[in-house]
């Protein structure tokens, strides 16, 4: 991690705001619909950003957008980097130092996830307890940088339990039905076969997606506070009799938008 890297990008972004923001948001595959309800919101490109990675997908819309949120500052990142793409994992992580850094204080990581638990149904909302590094790599793999963390970070509280029990009383009072578990962190891009989903549910997992496991290991390296919620957006392989394919991902994360929507705009609004 360079940080004269991550300054350069904070302050470019910085130059660009009125007000600092305190919530950092990473919204996962469908969504990104998310930042749409952000007020007074100033949106900047990823590609005009000194040293974020450039998107290679086309249509991509990567953009961060940073604005009010239920009257909380807050910076969203309108789609992520995943390592399956080919970023290296500094690449994948380089947002989080440079929202920190930008001031924020907690960190809320979302994504869509196969359900390895079969008392799961596509659409649930899953909150993260806790998660299992499954991608064979550690974004923490080089130099320490000491004024931003230890050498061997804690990790044995990584997903905040004062968010947890906010996330479920916050569930509670919208009557709405969230689980929750262990996400398990692979790096695809090919989905998981049946054998392998029999496996991560031997080893614990309840849900298994590609990204997020990254973004929370450097969060907490540099002393976030992080809150979790995978959408489980299909039975993970072996469990249905059927093939999985991107499109049902799509399809069940835009089908439950407004509950996730509804669920993490009160989470906000009520963070003391
Ligand atoms: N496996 C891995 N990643 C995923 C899945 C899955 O079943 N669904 C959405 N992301």
């Amino acid at each position: 991690m360079d940080r004269k890297q991550v300054i350069e990008a904070q302050t470019y972004i910085k130059e660009k705001l009125k007000v600092q923001p305190t919530i950092g948001l990473i919204l996962g595959s469908g969504l990104g619909v998310l930042a749409d309800e952000i007020t007074d919101a100033v949106s900047i490109p990823y590609a005009d950003i000194p040293h974020f990675p450039v998107s290679t997908v086309s249509g991509h819309k990567g953009q961060l957008v940073i604005g009010n949120l239920e009257g909380k500052q807050v910076i969203a990142m309108q789609g992520r980097f995943h390592f399956y793409e080919g970023y290296t994992m500094e690449q994948v992580t380089f947002p989080v130092l440079v929202m920190r850094e930008l001031g924020i204080k907690q960190l809320f990581v979302t994504n869509a996830a196969g359900g390895i638990n079969e008392s799961f149904e596509p659409g649930d909302l899953m909150l993260i307890e806790d998660h299992i590094n499954n991608m064979g790599t550690n974004p923490l793999i080089g130099p320490n940088d000491d004024k931003l963390g230890d050498r061997f970070p804690d990790m044995s509280q990584a997903y905040n339990r004062e968010l947890i029990t906010h996330a479920k009383d916050t569930a509670k009072q919208l009557n709405l039905k969230v689980q929750t578990g262990v996400y398990v962190g692979n790096t695809g891009p090919s989905y998981e076969t049946g054998a392998e989903v029999r496996m991560l549910r031997y080893l614990g997992g309840d849900a298994v997606g590609m990204s997020t496991v990254p973004e929370v290991i450097v969060a907490n390296h540099a002393g976030l506070s992080v809150l979790g919620i995978s959408c489980i957006s299909n039975m993970a392989a072996g469990i249905l009799d059927q093939p999985l394919n991107h499109q049902e991902v799509i399809e069940t994360t835009t089908r439950v938008k407004q509950d996730f929507l509804t669920f993490v705009k009160e989470m906000v609004k009520t963070l003391v």
